[in-house]
């Protein structure tokens, strides 16, 4: 095994958690209206908005991130009977900007720093949310890079993205350790070479698709103690 250089975070859902921008507008004075609905709110919104990356990728029509995001928050607010609530809209949307991160990361990038390893997240965000989610969560420090797919135009799981990784580091993809929650990510950094891990946070089955994680963790607590990063 080679020695692993460059430790690569997918950012929704891995390091920050989508379900926070609904469910802290639920909690919210004047919330009311997603007091039950934000769980299935959260749901449709990730859901359509990740069928979108995929569509948009395979047939050539690209938008940012952020364009998505809201379109699949559109869909979503349609579906839970909602659609003409411009404020709830807006603030959902504003949330997104500065959803939590998971309570182990900032320890976990910490960890991996101490031990030399260099960091960063390779995301379908735009650059100005990522910018805002890392900074609102206060892990820039313990970032080396932020990359953003649209450098390349396209989203995941097109191997241009996964490209960027070595293009920034100067390293192979045997030398990258590739963490994502999401299943398909996690296949699809596999496939491409990464030595990767699937945080299956949600308890879901595998995703049927080439390529396969070498490790799969409940979350991120026990990552920096991997043998490869030892
Ligand atoms: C990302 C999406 C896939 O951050 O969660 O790239």
């Amino acid at each position: 095994m080679s020695a692993i250089r460059v430790c690569v975070f997918d950012a929704y859902g891995t390091l920050f958690d989508v379900a926070g921008a609904a469910r802290a507008a639920a909690a919210e004075p004047g919330g009311g209206a997603l007091a039950e609905a934000w769980p299935k709110l959260a749901e449709d919104w990730r859901l359509k908005q990740l069928q979108y990356t995929w569509l948009r990728a395979i047939t050539g029509r690209h938008a940012d991130f952020w364009q998505v995001t809201g379109d699949g928050l559109d869909w979503a607010l349609e579906a839970a009977g909602l659609a003409g609530d411009a404020a709830l809209r807006a603030r959902l949307m504003d949330l997104y900007r500065t959803l939590p991160a998971y309570p182990e990361v900032p320890a976990m990038l910490a960890a991996l720093k101490a031990r030399g390893l260099a960091t960063a997240i390779l995301s379908n965000g735009a650059p100005g949310m990522l910018a805002d989610a890392v900074a609102s969560a206060g892990i820039a420090g313990d970032l080396d890079a932020v990359l953003s797919v649209e450098e390349v135009g396209v989203f995941k799981p097109a191997r241009a993205v996964y490209d960027l990784v070595g293009q920034r580091f100067g390293c192979a993809a045997q030398a990258v350790l590739f963490v994502s929650s999401n299943g398909w990510d996690a296949a699809g950094a596999a496939d491409y070479g990464f030595r990767t891990i699937w945080v299956n946070r949600a308890g879901q089955p595998a995703d049927r698709l080439p390529g396969t994680p070498a490790h799969v963790l409940p979350d991120l607590a026990g990552l920096a103690d991997l043998p490869e990063l030892a």
